[in-house]
């Protein structure tokens, strides 16, 4: 008998075997593309094949596979020749090291493993024909966008406190994430930057605000204490994820309209909610804020 080609899996590539199908299904329907794959993949294709079970991202690569009806978040349409996630600037077209860094590493919380099973030339193939389901011309990667060195690294706590004023300032990050200070602070700090704070702030300003995508439905942004960040927790894909912006949604690209040590300042902020992430502590801090005493009602005009 040939050895196994796929050597034993643990429990994590066998998950991550299962969202290869769509692109190896979606194979039979882009010939170029899948001699190019058969001839890197060999026999090897035929096996993932067959063991390999419906898939996410669709035949088409529409991301309407046959689970995709059951996943939340839903899998990338590869027609749009976008990613959420990636070095570009939120909107401009993804560069190969952004689709191999999610194949390498999924995204954390959703359905999205990591490809442990593929080799690299693999993994390239795979970029290649992914690419290729790109319906409309074909367009140029955009530039990656430059990420400035830590200016924090020797003075964490200070870049905590730069963020932490940003956020709730003049970035006003809490807009569509939660705030994570009473209301009089976020008034505090906003005046700092010269923005009084006049009338009142949103209702559930303690809580995330779903808002519209690209993605044919509506996001809610996480709440860093409760929900999982997708690319990455370390501060440096904090800063690179504040910096580009998710693509096709909500959340803007600040890379052009803060200062290093205002992006840098913002990472180590929310890299600090997310170490408390489902702790007593983080439970502790939301209750709090909950309980505040609720701002006086405006007068209604007679
Ligand atoms: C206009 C709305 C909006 C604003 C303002 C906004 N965000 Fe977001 N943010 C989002 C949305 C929507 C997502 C979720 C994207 C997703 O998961 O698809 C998100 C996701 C994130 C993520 C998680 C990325 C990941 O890997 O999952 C981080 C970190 C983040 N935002 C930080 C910030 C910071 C810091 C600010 C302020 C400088 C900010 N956001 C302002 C809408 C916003």
């Amino acid at each position: 008998m040939p050895p196994p080609i796929l050597s034993p899996p643990s429990k994590r590539t066998y998950d991550a075997s299962k969202f290869l199908t769509p692109v190896l299904t979606g194979l039979d329907r882009a010939a170029g593309c899948f001699e190019l794959l058969e001839r890197n993949l060999g026999t090897r294709t035929a096996r993932i094949r067959e063991s390999l079970k419906p898939g996410c991202h669709g035949e088409a690569g529409d991301g309407s596979g046959p689970a995709a009806h059951f996943l939340e978040p839903k899998p990338r349409d590869f027609r749009v020749g976008r990613l959420k996630f990636a070095t570009v600037a939120a909107g401009s077209v993804p560069r190969d090291e952004d689709y191999l860094r999610t194949i390498n590493r999924g995204l954390s919380g959703t359905a999205m493993s990591a490809f442990n099973l593929l080799n690299e030339d693999e993994k390239r193939s795979l970029i290649l024909y992914v690419r290729g389901l790109r319906t409309g011309e074909a367009e140029v990667p955009g530039p990656a966008v430059a990420i400035p060195e830590d200016p924090w690294i020797s003075e964490p706590s200070k870049g905590i406190a730069e963020g932490k004023k940003l956020y709730h300032g003049m970035a006003q990050c809490f807009t569509c994430h939660p705030a994570y200070v009473p209301r009089a602070q976020i008034s505090e700090y906003l005046k700092s930057y010269g923005m009084p704070a006049e009338g009142e702030f949103r209702e559930n300003l303690y809580q995330s605000v779903a808002k519209e995508s690209e993605w044919g439905a509506d996001i809610t942004p996480p709440n860093f204490l409760v929900d999982r960040i997708k690319a990455g927790t370390t501060r440096e894909d904090l800063v690179r994820s504040i910096a580009t912006g998710v693509g096709g949604t909500a959340m803007p690209s600040w890379a052009s309209a803060l200062q290093p040590e205002q992006l840098w300042g913002l990472a180590y902020y929310v890299e600090s909610l997310v170490r408390i992430r489902e702790t007593p502590q983080a439970a502790k801090l939301m209750a709090s804020l909950q309980s505040q005493p609720q701002p006086p009602p405006t007068p209604v005009p007679h």
